[in-house]
């Protein structure tokens, strides 16, 4: 008897963003010399220091549910956005979970039901448009495009809203685009939050990856109301400090959503790993090693930024906007479109993205999964060596 699934996978698409990445490493396993362009994580190994934290841990017999650092933890963590980002938390508004993204995943689950609306700007984070999909709700995306610098105005906000709206999801620095908005925009939007009760998922995570002069700004730190009635600020350990594996991320917010978000997890994965937790305890409290870490690899990441988006200016038929943060270039490959290569006529970012793969033997990831179509991501999380090398390739197969 064939397997009847559920309705709420079926509705579902697999992560774009891993699939390239599984496919890419499949190659790689045969031996293949493929260029990896996909990976949404830094290529730094978690700085010692963290490392060492988490052994120390594991030996020292934190290796019990509930992990002994749980709660220092949560300080480190209410401590980090004060200091940073002038949020005001008490311990108990914190949940810190499976990485970040499964923090986003508790707030979408206790707070949209099925036929609720969840406002998404485009290009968005592949995932957050899939659970609002999961928890039976509706997708609905407001579209921006270079000309706007791929950010929304508050006017596309208000005109998105509607009686259903539940939540909306504020994605500062970007991904896949890498913008970054400016303070006095986000408090435009702010406005717009405020007037219509928006209960708002500020997603915070690359948040020290900033190129430029543009500082950043929490949502939530605009007002008391923001603080304390609409506003949830997710951030984690995973891309400031290369701990992507650890799987620690956390939310903050109004108590009702943060008390609903723990039952949720006490029932599905309760805390995560205790030699995690004291890995991101370290990482949070010991600032003077953390921050010469982030510093490092901030500006390793900026040569990358600026590297990736000189070679890319040369592809024939392909242009970028300056991406400000995080460690992608959006790429508009729509000026190769309608070209033969190899025989085969490019029509779409997915088009572009498997003869990329096939023929050139480089991985990036298809704008379509970003609600993009025009688009291809390159993670510049590599080295300048892979970067050129990969972009050679690219020239080579577009001349
Ligand atoms: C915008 C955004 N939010 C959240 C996450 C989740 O990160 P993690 O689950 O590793 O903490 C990612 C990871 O790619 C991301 O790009």
């Amino acid at each position: 008897m064939p397997i009847s699934f559920a309705r709420r996978i079926q509705q579902v698409q697999p992560s774009a963003t891993l699939a390239v990445d599984a496919k890419a490493k499949a190659m790689q396993a045969q031996g293949i010399d493929v260029v990896g362009f996909g990976a949404g994580e830094p290529d730094f190994t978690t700085p010692q220091h963290i490392v060492q934290a988490g052994i120390a841990a594991m030996s020292g017999g934190d290796t019990h549910y509930g992990a002994k650092r749980g709660n220092e933890l949560k300080d480190a963590i209410v401590a980090k956005l004060k200091r940073e980002n002038e949020l005001d938390y008490a311990a108990e508004q914190v949940v810190v979970s499976c990485g970040a993204k499964h923090s986003l995943y508790n707030i979408v689950q206790v707070l949209v039901d099925e036929g609720d609306e969840a406002i998404i700007p485009a290009p968005y984070w592949v995932s957050y448009l899939e659970q609002v999909r999961l928890a039976g709700g509706k997708p609905v995306i407001i579209e921006t495009g270079e000309e706007t610098g791929f950010k929304i105005s508050p006017e596309q906000l208000e005109r998105a809203i509607t009686p259903k709206t539940r939540l909306f999801f504020f994605n500062s620095p970007s991904n896949p685009t890498g913008a970054v908005y400016t303070p006095d925009e986000i408090r435009a939007l702010a406005q717009v939050i405020e007037k219509h009760n928006l209960v708002t998922i500020s997603d915070e995570i690359y948040e020290r990856l900033i190129y430029g002069d543009i500082s950043p700004l929490s949502l939530g730190s605009l007002s008391k109301k923001l603080l304390e009635e609409l506003v949830i600020t997710v951030n984690g350990v995973s891309k400031t400090y290369a701990m992507t594996g650890w799987r620690i991320g956390y939310a903050a917010g109004p108590k009702p959503i943060m008390n609903a978000a723990k039952k949720l997890q006490s029932h599905a994965t309760s805390d995560p790993a205790a030699f995690s937790q004291a890995g991101a305890c370290e990482a949070l409290k010991n600032l003077r090693m953390s921050d010469e870490a982030i510093m490092h690899m901030c500006e390793a990441f900026d040569e990358r930024r600026k590297h990736m988006i000189k070679r890319i200016h040369e592809l024939p038929g392909v242009s970028i906007l300056e991406p400000l943060g995080a460690f992608y270039a959006f790429a508009n490959v729509s000026g190769v479109f309608g070209r033969k290569i190899g025989g085969i006529e490019i029509k779409s970012a997915m088009d572009f993205t498997n003869i990329a793969l096939e023929q050139a033997k480089v991985a990036v990831v298809p704008g379509e999964a970003f609600g993009s179509p025009k688009h291809v991501r390159l993670s510049y999380a590599t080295s300048v060596e892979l970067i050129d090398k990969g972009l050679d390739r690219l020239r080579d197969l577009l001349k």
